[in-house]
């Protein structure tokens, strides 16, 4: 059984997942609209890891006997400056999101949650894949420029492997 102050972490946890996926989108929606299709198609598969990401939490949450709780979620940004500034973006809140699993591991073992802790330990590992990609990615658009996007965008989905990967693993 979950104690309450690991279950209201978690939860917060269900809302920042999902408050991912819908920044993402938004994000994938200004590629999109802006001609970038490949770099939209990206972001349109990161948000639906980050829906699988709040899944897992919600599905922890209940089979532990608490209650996942739907929350609402901010209005996510609606204009970005360029790519540049979409993938600094991803990166700083990645960052943020990394916190946060961090503060929740912390939590599991002032409260000597070993369950949780072991739950927690494939977030771990995720936050240091999704920090790395995005660095990647800002790497490569500091040599591509503003001027050769063509390309870069054509090439973005290389950049990643396919997102049935992590849907398998939150059944
Ligand atoms: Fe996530
Ligand atoms: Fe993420």
């Amino acid at each position: 059984m979950l104690n309450k102050r690991v279950e209201d972490i978690c939860n917060r946890q269900v809302e920042r997942e999902g408050y991912s996926s819908n920044l993402y989108l938004a994000m994938a929606s200004w590629a999109e609209v802006n001609g970038l299709a490949g770099v939209a198609q990206w972001l349109y598969v990161q948000s639906d890891e980050e829906r699988i990401h709040m899944l897992k939490f919600i599905k922890y949450i209940n089979e532990r006997g608490g209650k996942a709780v739907m929350p609402a979620f901010e209005q996510p940004p609606v204009d970005f400056k360029s790519v540049q500034h979409v993938f600094e973006e991803v990166l700083k809140h990645e960052e943020f999101v990394t916190a946060s699993i961090n503060e929740i591991v912390a939590l599991t073992l002032e409260e000597k949650d070993f369950n949780t802790h072991n739950f927690l330990l494939w977030f771990v590992m995720e936050q240091v894949e999704e920090e790395a990609s995005a660095m990647k990615i800002l790497d490569k658009l500091r040599l591509v420029g503003d001027n050769n996007l063509y390309q870069f965008d054509r090439d973005i989905m290389s950049q990643r492997a396919p997102a049935d990967n992590n849907t398998q693993a939150a059944t």
